[in-house]
């Protein structure tokens, strides 16, 4: 036990060594980056900046979708698809906002009608061999939706379906709130809050063919408590 632990401080040390000790201007290019600020990727030149939001920053949700060399980003009332080898190129764009009605209720409810009361995009997973399944805060009213993709990249398909399935219990309410999800066999698990307050933590299941189940109302200990 000694001998590991004495194995396992010297690495340490040896690895803080080198971190302290290998970074000299002139052989930067040489050494495997782990971090590039966006500063020196500005001072490299060839940078391509996406000014796709004139006004957010609001990037909540990314996707890679190496099989049809896909970026896909959930962002506020938009989803971008962008190619992976150039990203300028051949890039798509859906509005998907939140109705007037829904922001006004939100604006009256007392959010903020710019940084809360709009359609945040959560979740973005993928659903089958054609589709992912998106859902957003909708202005504090959580909406999903299938996004059709084509099952080849030569589809060049990239539409939002038309029809929206209520998202409570799959996105949060508040896009300031995190959520952790994942489709399994047509079954979504989400970990999110599903009230307007931010109060209610849970895990849901729902989607596929069985009834939406979740953990216990306002008992953070439900899981530890049956985990032993
Ligand atoms: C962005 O903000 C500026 C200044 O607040 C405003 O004039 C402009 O209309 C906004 N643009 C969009 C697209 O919301
Ligand atoms: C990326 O795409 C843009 C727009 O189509 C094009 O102008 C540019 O040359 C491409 N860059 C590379 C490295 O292929
Ligand atoms: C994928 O799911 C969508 C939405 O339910 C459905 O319309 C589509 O036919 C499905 N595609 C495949 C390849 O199963």
């Amino acid at each position: 036990m000694g001998i590991l632990w004495g194995t396992i401080i010297l690495l340490c040390v040896v690895a803080v060594l080198r971190s302290e000790g290998s970074e000299p201007p002139q052989t930067k290019n040489n050494v495997p980056r782990l971090k590039l600020s966006y500063k020196e990727m500005l001072e490299t030149n060839n940078l391509v900046t996406f000014e796709g939001l004139a006004n957010s920053s609001a990037y909540h949700t990314l996707l890679l979708d190496e099989e049809k060399g896909r970026l896909l980003v959930g962002a506020k009332d938009h989803i971008f698809s962008f190619n992976l080898l150039n990203i300028s190129k051949d890039k798509a764009q859906i509005p998907w906002t939140a109705s007037p009605t829904r922001r006004d209720e939100c604006k009256w409810a007392g959010k903020d009608l710019l940084r809360e009361c709009a359609h945040f995009i959560k979740v973005l997973l993928p659903f089958n061999q054609s589709h992912f399944y998106v859902c957003g805060t909708g202005a504090f009213h959580p909406v999903c939706s299938y996004l059709e993709v084509g099952k080849k990249p030569e589809d060049g398909v990239f539409t939002l379906a038309t029809h929206v399935e209520n998202g409570r219990g799959k996105s949060p309410y508040d896009p300031k709130l995190l959520t952790a999800s994942m489709l399994i066999d047509g079954e979504l698990y989400a970990g999110t809050s599903a009230d307007f307050m931010g109060r209610d933590f849970a895990i849901f299941r729902t989607l596929g063919k069985h009834h939406p189940i979740r953990t216990e109302q306002h008992d953070s200990r439900w899981l530890n408590g049956r985990s032993g």
